[in-house]
């Protein structure tokens, strides 16, 4: 065949990135190669590579003489469970995976045309930055891809997937992106590295405790998702994927819609769940378990703001965003980082289409000068704005407690929430019974012979006119009152109801959501 030696001669070329020694030094450190990421990321046999055979144009300071096809990032597209997604993979063995003007622009050509066929980018990336012998050019590169990053930001889903080094202004790209997923002691993501750091600061921190995996999922909620290795985590994107719909128009129904519940729905597990002290806690965990399908519960951001629950589930095999107050830690109470964590997994799951439950027992916002002075006004209303401005399916349970400003915004009826349920063991009321009776009888309990005894019998008498959903139910506020065991039952109902739920936009630009 007329040319097939140079084709042949290309192609293995452009298989060995920057070579084998360089691809042993990659394994030695724990992690795979560009090509090995896509094998275990994608259907096999899907990939559909462009670009293998691009070059950069630098012929400064010896890059005329360092020249490898496809310019350290191999992109394409491929299918993942059987649904078809664009990914970029950088390869850290061709000039350490850094960022030329031509790397730039086949991830810029990838992200286009994932967004004329409308389909999930997923980047892996593993990246010194910005190549240092290009100057500006990548500068430009990068500016290009944050850029697209925002345009399709709402339209498809991205992703990120950190798994070496990702610094300086690299790192707003997957900021920018809806989920990143690290690696444990193999991928770091700062601004500026140690020495920097140590240079302006004076402090020592090695590049795994100021940016590591374990930093971004406890301490600055940054990475969504982290595993103990490569292949797990590629598995772990393989499984987000298989909730979202492929980009903003299309819903994430699968086989024939929503299902009629049956007795089977029935969980009487649920009827035993709430303790009997109002003060004690008890597993969130435990009731979306015993609502969602078995084993469909992918939790978001697990060790970051744990007073708040989000995550992916299905319920009658159909996607769901489920957000819970987590009466374990903290008693469920909305601080800064629960707000923020809540207020934008919401956003998301209203961009694309997939419906809300809500699961509330909220005691109320987080008091003192830390949740104050960092914004907790601010950060309060995000959550607020957030499901105020959704208008995808919106599901509310009540478990427990829902008092105060947090009862306004998780979810209530207000704010625009479809159907409201409540349990009988529901208390809705604007604070706490104990606080409530020491403000409003002050001065009764102060003259009383036994102050002890009076404030004892004022909660008592606050408790029964307000810690119970009645009031609210009487008021159309909850739409109906069910037992536990019946919740999962009445939620399939509820979202079979609402699969065709309309939605018109008012005619603005775009509301100015507190930042
Ligand atoms: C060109 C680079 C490179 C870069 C690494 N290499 N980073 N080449 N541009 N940015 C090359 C190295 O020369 C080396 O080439 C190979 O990649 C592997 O690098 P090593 O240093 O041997 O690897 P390692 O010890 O694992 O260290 C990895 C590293 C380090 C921590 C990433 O390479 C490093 O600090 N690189 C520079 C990081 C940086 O300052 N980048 C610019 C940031 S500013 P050979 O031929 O030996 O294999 C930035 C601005 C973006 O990114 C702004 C956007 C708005």
């Amino acid at each position: 065949m007329k040319g097939f030696e140079t084709y042949q001669e290309k192609k293995i070329q452009s298989m060995q990135g920057g070579g084998t020694a360089r691809m042993e030094a990659q394994h030695r450190k724990g992690k795979l190669s560009a090509r090995e990421r896509l094998d275990v990321l994608l259907d096999p046999g899907s990939f559909e590579e462009m670009g293998g055979l691009v070059t950069h144009r630098c012929r400064d300071f010896g890059l005329e003489n360092e020249v490898y096809l496809g310019d350290g990032v191999v992109t394409g597209l491929g299918t993942v469970n059987g649904q078809r997604i664009a990914v970029f993979s950088q390869d850290f063995t061709v000039l350490g995976g850094s960022l030329s003007e031509t790397h730039a622009e086949k991830i810029i050509k990838l992200m286009d045309l994932a967004l004329r066929i409308g389909v999930p980018v997923v980047g892996l990336n593993d990246s010194g930055g910005a190549r240092i012998q290009e100057g500006v050019t990548s500068l430009a590169g990068y500016a290009d891809i944050f850029y697209r990053n925002v345009k399709a930001s709402g339209l498809v889903p991205q992703l990120s997937v950190i798994m070496g080094p990702c610094a300086g202004g690299a790192v707003y790209s997957p900021a920018i992106t809806d989920w990143i997923f690290m690696v444990e002691q193999t991928s770091y993501m700062f601004v500026t590295g140690p020495n920097v750091v140590k240079t302006v600061t004076h402090e020592e921190v090695s590049s795994e405790e100021l940016g590591g995996a374990t930093t971004h999922a406890t301490r600055s909620g940054i990475a969504h998702f982290t595993y103990p290795n490569e292949v797990e985590c590629l598995q772990a994107v393989r499984r987000l994927l298989s909730y979202l719909p492929p980009n903003c128009a299309v819903r994430p129904l699968r086989g024939s819609g929503w299902p009629q519940p049956t007795a089977s729905d029935r969980r009487p597990a649920l009827d035993r769940i709430v303790p009997e002290s109002s003060n004690s806690p008890y597993d969130m965990q435990e009731v979306i378990s015993a609502l969602v399908d078995e084993g469909s519960w992918m939790e978001v951001q697990p060790e970051y703001g744990g007073n708040i629950l989000v995550g992916f589930a299905r319920m009658g095999d159909q996607t769901i965003g489920v957000v819970a107050n987590q009466p374990m830690i903290l008693a469920g109470v909305l601080d800064n980082n629960a707000s923020r964590k809540a207020a934008r997994f919401v956003r998301f799951c209203d961009a694309f289409q997939i419906p809300l439950l809500v699961l509330v027992d909220v005691p109320g916002f987080l008091p003192g000068t830390e949740q104050e002075w960092n914004g907790i006004i601010t950060n309060g209303a995000k959550l607020l704005y957030a499901f105020s401005e959704a208008t995808v399916p919106r599901v509310s349970l009540i478990t427990r407690k829902a008092y105060g400003g947090a009862y306004d915004v998780m979810n209530s009826k207000h704010i625009g929430a479809d159907i409201n349920l409540a349990w009988p063991s529901a208390e809705i009321a604007v604070m706490g019974p104990k606080g409530a009776a020491e403000i409003i009888f002050k001065s009764e309990i102060a003259s009383s012979k036994n102050p002890e005894e009076t404030l004892n019998q004022k909660v008592n008498e606050y408790t029964e006119k307000f810690a119970n959903p009645y009031i609210a139910a009487s008021r159309g506020f909850v739409d109906d009152v069910i037992l536990p065991s019946e919740s999962r039952m009445r939620i399939l109902g509820a979202f079979g109801a609402l699969q065709t739920k309309a939605h018109q936009p008012l005619p603005k630009k775009h509301g100015n959501i507190p930042l």
